[in-house]
C-alpha cells in the first residue's frame, strides 16, 4: 500500500518542565500553546500542538504521533495493520481532544515504542509566532520534521515501518565514525526524505528528533542561541549527503539529542532511486571536542584562571605551566 504518513506530533516526559520550556522557547523557538503545573505544550506552525511534554521520571519519548491524510487513509491503514497481525487499540474522544485531532489509534512499534496513528490535527486559533525566528518551520505536507528511532532489532523495526505503516526507501548509510561502526537506515511516507530512521538501540527511545527552518540564517542563529544558553553541542555545522541537510546537533534537557537543521533536499516517489553512502556528512557535524584545544598561552595573565565551557556548560580550570 501507498499513502502518505508523516510526524505529526511528539510527546515527552520529562523530569524538569521548568528546564525545557526556556530551552523550547529561546533556543528551537518554538511557542508556547498550552502550560499548566504538569503539563507544557508546544507548537512550531499553523497546528495547535506539535510537542506534549508532561513532568515525570522517564525523561523520553513518551509517544510518536505519525499522521496520515484523512479518516478513509486511517481505516485502510488499520485494516492493513490488523491483517498484518498488529495489535491495536482505538484512541478515546478525550485522548483525540487531548492530542488535538479528530481520531487515532494506539500501538506499539518492535521496540515496545508507543504510537499513535491519526487524522485530522487541530489548526491553531492565531498564526505561529516566535520571537526567535527569522524565517518558519518547514511542515506542511512534510509534517513535523524527523526522528532517529531505538531499535534492538533493526531488522525487525524497519520491516515494521516499511510493511505494516507504509514507510518506503530513502537511502542507507554505512561507514565507520571515530573507531564506531554506523548503518543507518532512512525511510519517507511523504516528500520529506525521511520521517524515521532506524539504525540499532539508543539509550533513550530516540537518538534524536530534528526540525526544519526555512532559512540558513535560523540555523547559525539557533546555534548561537544555543551556545549562549550553555545547551551542549553534540555534533557542529555540517551538511549530510543524503538528504542534504545543513545542520547541528545538541542535547535536550532531557538528554535525547536535536538536530535543527535547514536545506534538505525532497523525495519523489515517482522518480527516486535510493542509495548507499559511505559518510554520514559531506563536512562538518564533528564533536566539538574534536576541535582544536585552546593553545593554553592564550589564556589570561594568571597562574589558575577559571574558564566556562560553553558546550558543556560546565566549568573548568585551565592551568597555565607554559
Ligand atoms: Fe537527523
Amino acid at each position: 500500500m501507498t499513502h502518505d504518513i508523516r510526524l505529526g506530533y511528539l510527546g515527552f516526559e520529562v523530569r524538569s518542565l521548568a528546564a525545557w520550556e526556556p530551552f523550547a522557547v529561546d533556543v528551537l523557538g518554538l511557542q508556547v500553546s498550552g502550560r499548566d503545573a504538569q503539563s507544557l505544550d508546544l507548537r512550531c506552525d499553523d497546528r495547535a500542538t506539535r510537542f506534549f511534554l508532561t513532568e515525570g521520571r522517564a525523561d523520553d519519548v513518551t509517544v510518536f504521533g505519525w499522521e496520515v491524510d484523512d479518516g478513509p487513509a486511517l481505516d485502510a491503514l488499520v485494516a492493513h495493520l490488523r491483517a498484518g497481525g498488529v495489535d491495536l487499540t482505538a484512541g478515546t474522544d478525550e485522548e483525540a481532544r487531548r492530542r488535538r485531532v479528530t481520531r487515532l489509534v494506539k500501538l506499539r512499534d518492535p521496540a515496545g515504542h508507543p504510537l499513535e496513528v491519526f487524522h485530522g490535527g487541530d489548526r491553531a486559533p492565531a498564526p505561529f509566532a516566535s520571537a526567535k525566528l527569522v524565517s518558519s518551520f518547514v511542515t506542511g505536507e512534510q509534517g513535523l520534521g524527523h526522528v532517529v528511532v531505538s531499535a534492538p532489532d533493526p531488522g525487525r523495526s524497519m520491516a515494521f515501518y516499511r510493511d505494516r505503516l507504509g514507510f518506503r526507501l530513502s537511502d542507507r548509510i554505512t561507514c565507520e565514525i571515530h573507531g564506531y561502526p554506523v548503518d543507518v537506515t532512512f525511510f519517507h511516507g511523504s516528500p520529506r526524505h525521511h520521517s524515521v530512521a532506524i539504525g540499532g538501540p539508543h539509550r533513550k527511545r530516540v537518538h534524536h528528533f530534528m526540525v526544519e527552518v526555512a532559512s540558513m540564517d535560523d540555523v547559525g542563529l539557533a546555534f548561537d542561541r544555543a551556545l549562549r544558553s550553555g545547551v551542549r553541542i553534540t555534533q557542529t555545522l555540517g551538511r549530510h549527503p543524503n538528504d542534504r541537510m545543513f545542520s547541528f546537533y545538541a542535547k535536550t534537557p532531557s538528554g535525547f539529542h536535536f538536530e535543527y537543521g535547514w536545506g534538505a533536499r525532497t523525495v519523489d516517489d515517482a522518480t527516486w532511486k535510493p542509495t548507499t553512502y559511505d559518510h554520514i556528512s559531506e563536512w562538518g557535524h564533528q564533536p566539538p571536542e574534536f576541535l582544536a584545544p585552546r593553545d593554553p598561552r592564550d589564556a589570561l595573565p594568571s597562574t589558575t584562571e577559571k574558564t566556562h565551557d560553553h558546550t558543556t556548560g560546565s566549568g573548568g580550570e585551565v592551568r597555565r605551566d607554559r
